[in-house]
């Protein structure tokens, strides 16, 4: 017989499924509390119409929340076991077992949690050493998941440039996007979306949202932009909901990565929800697998606010709940 969790321990997972990153900032999980059992649930009722019509952003979302779960479940010195679920709003139910000594690696991941923001800004001018960016992309590698570093960037500046201008002039488009990124002030800021001071307009176009005043710079400079990043492309064997889960949680483990060794970054995935972006990534870039995200990292040049959570206690779904 395992031991319950403490309401100190539940805290403690809680807050580390509430730092993950998500799409706009939504958050679109729950924990559901069974004893030694928790379920992550996806709201799906977090609906992003024009910039995710599908949800898979919102299955990344949760597959990074499972990770910090994971992570933390560890770090309580527990040892974890993880059900993927095929369907319904259940993603995966975490069983925390027996007493387990935690290990050096995931204390480290666990303590990056606190640390780890989106990084929209340029980066200082320092390459990272190549067995640093080797060790993120294994830190994301899995059975189906590859993590890789872009081939040729003009081909990824041409689709990325294509992907700017049409989402700069996607008018339903930016008026979803900017709902999302306005009320995290005022009278009805509840704690999520994506505070404007959080994006940098001297970032690259593709660095963070695109919106209408997003300047597009041609081809070739945003080429030589490009390769004065570091960037490393998730892709995954399939496109099913396990493939969008476990691409998110490897997404998160490579940012862990990146911030247990001082690196920090930024995740993009606007461009490759428009029609036809992925296809020709995987042709044009030689890729293994479907791109899930392309993660963009760094030295800091400038430091990054950390964004807004909603309240704690609105994670937790109260048995036979819907909310
Ligand atoms: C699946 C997923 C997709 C995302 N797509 C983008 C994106 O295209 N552009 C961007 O600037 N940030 C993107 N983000 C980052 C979120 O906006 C960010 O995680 C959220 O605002 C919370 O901020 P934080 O990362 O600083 O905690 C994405 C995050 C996730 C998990």
């Amino acid at each position: 017989m395992t031991a319950a969790l403490t309401t100190e321990q539940i805290g403690v997972l809680a807050r580390a499924v509430s730092r993950a990153p998500s799409v706009h900032n939504s958050q679109p999980w729950q924990l559901l509390i069974r004893g030694t059992e928790v379920d992550l649930i996806e709201r799906r009722e977090v609906e992003l119409r024009r910039h995710d019509p599908l949800g898979r952003d919102r299955v990344l979302s949760c597959g990074a929340a499972l990770t910090n779960l994971e992570l933390a479940v560890r770090a309580l010195g527990r040892d974890c076991h993880v059900d993927l679920r095929a369907d319904g709003d259940v993603v995966a139910t975490v069983t925390i077992g027996r007493p387990r000594a935690t290990s050096a690696r995931d204390y480290a991941l666990y303590q990056a949690i606190g640390r780890r923001r989106s990084h929209r800004h340029r980066f200082f001018h320092n390459r990272v050493p190549t067995d640093v960016c080797r060790a993120l992309a294994a830190a994301g590698e899995t059975t189906g998941v590859h993590v890789n570093v872009p081939g040729p960037l003009d081909k990824l500046a041409e689709l990325l440039g294509f992907a700017t201008r049409v989402l700069r002039d996607d008018r339903g488009y930016q008026r979803e996007l900017a709902v999302w990124t306005t009320h995290t002030h005022g009278w009805d800021a509840h704690g999520d979306g994506v505070a404007e001071e959080a994006l940098s307009p001297e970032a690259l176009p593709v660095a963070g949202l695109v919106r209408t005043g997003t300047p597009v710079p041609d081809d070739a400079v945003l080429a030589d932009r490009l390769a004065a990043e570091n960037l490393l492309i998730i892709c995954t064997d399939g496109d099913a909901r396990a493939d969008h889960l476990a691409a998110g949680a490897a997404l998160q483990r490579v940012w862990l990565t990146a911030a247990a060794k001082a690196l920090v970054g930024s995740v993009i995935t606007q461009p490759l929800h428009l029609t036809g972006v992925r296809a020709r990534l995987v042709s044009e870039l030689a890729l293994p697998g479907v791109p899930q995200a392309i993660f963009r990292f760094g030295y800091p040049a400038v430091p990054a606010a950390p964004s807004p959570r909603l309240p704690l206690g609105e994670l937790f779904r109260p048995p036979g709940g819907t909310r």
